[in-house]
């Protein structure tokens, strides 16, 4: 820490300086100043002054010269950013009096006019949400990117049998193409959260100044428009001091981090040797520096990783948010770390997670073999009993109990009984069981509404390609 507490550095241009005698210390400007993360509104800030300005002049508030002059200072200050020749104070605390004094610096006074009507609390609100939308809007793509892919190896693999876990016991077979098809349905989940948050988001702060609205007759709709929003905000209290907005979004984001984190979860499983179901392509793995025969699902550790960033991004803006009283608090400035790293910590595990799946390779083999194991036919045993010899199925329940403690007594399957061995257990089993011991045949057996088997698979898929492709979810 070099900031030295008794540093007085405000300076003669501070835009609330005017009531003020002596300077701030310097710890007061660190722990004041947010240019260092919210310079990232700088094209929101600006196309909000842009708006406010021409609905400003549009109502005769301001001439059309100011306006002019305003619009076009504003464009120089964008150029400027855009290429690098900005340079951000932090003694201007943020993006907002940043932007504004170097408007000043550039057109004169017409400057001073722009804030007319307006609040660095409405302004704020207005930017992250315009951010927060364009946000929302591209985690939505990525999302459906994903989908597509999943919806794709879902029809690859309709008919590959895999172990079905429950417990991560073996459970009963089932289909990986309808394990992937699980995620394309918590990936529509996920967008239709993100396009929730995106409708309650998309209401125009501006206008509700700092906390009260104006007496000036401005047209509040006309901005609203001008953005983008559906509509301005109704109430200005409200409108300063939501940031529910922000935590549905930290939320929806959240709960799209424990997708993928579980999935990456099985992905780091299956791509062990002991599992050996996938594998991952070279440009989603790495090395390891002392032995040669490793491959590390680094990618995916880190995406499961950094889920919990993102739940630790919702939490803390839940807990600076709790308590505040009603309209606009200097806590507010925290909402935006949580939030930004949140978006850009999620747009990057999409995009490894897509990256990842379409270079993975799966095992059919190594799967079929693995599903006959652990009895994952008993269940299509007792199935059986109850449909063939009209058996209550807790009956059959306890009869497969019996027969799989025989087979586990003689270290085989179900499959390798003998029907004299099944008779000595109950003894109208008959030869045609075996059929139902296969993992090919119970998975095809499986082919209710929502099931395992290979034809509800293609059909699922193409039914989530309909669906999901073509959702919109801005
Ligand atoms: N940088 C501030 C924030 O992010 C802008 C609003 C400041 N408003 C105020 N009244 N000090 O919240």
């Amino acid at each position: 820490m070099t900031t030295e507490p008794t540093k007085k550095t405000r300076k003669t241009s501070t835009i609330w300086g005017g009531r003020f005698g002596a300077g701030v210390s310097g710890v007061m400007e660190k722990i004041n100043a947010s240019i260092d993360f919210d310079k990232r509104l700088y094209a929101e800030d600006i196309a909000g002054s842009k708006a406010h300005c021409t609905m400003l002049a549009h109502q005769g508030i301001i001439s059309p010269e100011d306006r002019d002059a305003i619009l076009a200072g504003l464009d120089r200050v964008s150029g400027e950013i855009e290429e690098g020749r900005f340079t951000f104070d932090a003694g201007l605390e943020d993006i907002h009096m940043n932007i504004e004094h170097r408007l000043s610096e550039l057109i004169g006074d017409a400057a001073g006019r722009l804030h007319t009507a307006r609040s660095r609390n409405d302004q704020v609100a207005t930017d992250l949400r315009l951010w927060l939308r364009g946000a929302v809007d591209e985690i939505d793509r990525g999302l459906r990117g994903l989908q597509e892919v999943f919806i794709d190896l879902a029809e690859e693999h309709a008919a590959t049998v895999m172990p079905g876990f429950t417990h991560l016991q073996t459970a009963q077979p089932v289909t990986l193409g309808h394990h992937f098809l699980a995620y394309v349905e918590m990936l529509g989940r996920d967008r239709g959260r993100m396009g929730d948050c995106r409708k309650r988001l998309n209401e125009c702060p501006l206008g509700a100044a700092a906390l009260a609205g104006t007496s000036f007759p401005i047209d509040r709709h006309m901005t609203a428009e001008a953005l983008g929003f559906d509509t301005p905000s109704r109430n200005s209290l409200d409108a300063v001091s939501d940031r529910d907005f922000a935590l549905e979004f930290l939320g929806s984001g959240a709960i799209v981090g424990i997708h993928l984190s579980r999935l990456m979860e099985e992905l780091i499983l299956w791509c062990s040797a002991q599992f050996a179901f996938a594998r991952l392509s070279d440009s989603y793995s790495t090395g390891s520096s002392i032995m040669p025969q490793k491959r590390n699902p680094d990618a995916a550790e880190l995406v499961r990783a950094k889920t919990g960033r993102m739940i630790g991004a919702l939490n803390s803006l839940l807990t600076v948010m709790k308590g505040l009283p009603l309209a606009y608090g200097k806590d507010m400035q925290e909402d935006k770390e949580p939030v930004f790293d949140a978006a850009e910590t999620l747009i990057i595990c999409i995009a490894a997670t897509t990256g990842m799946l379409k270079g993975a390779t799966f095992d059919a083999q190594r799967m079929r073999a693995d599903a006959g194991q652990g009895f994952a036919t008993a269940t299509d045993l007792a199935d059986w009993l109850v449909r063939v010899l009209k058996v209550p199925f807790r009956k059959a329940h306890q009869i497969t109990g019996n027969l799989v403690k025989l087979a586990e007594d003689r270290g085989c399957g179900l499959e390798d009984l003998s029907v004299e061995e099944m008779k000595s257990v109950e003894s109208r089993i008959r030869e045609d069981i075996f059929q139902v011991l296969s993992v090919e045949n119970s998975v095809k057996s499986r082919n209710s509404y929502g099931g395992t088997s290979p034809r509800n698979v293609s059909e699922a898929a193409a039914e989530a390609r309909r669906r999901y492709l073509a959702m919109d979810g801005g």
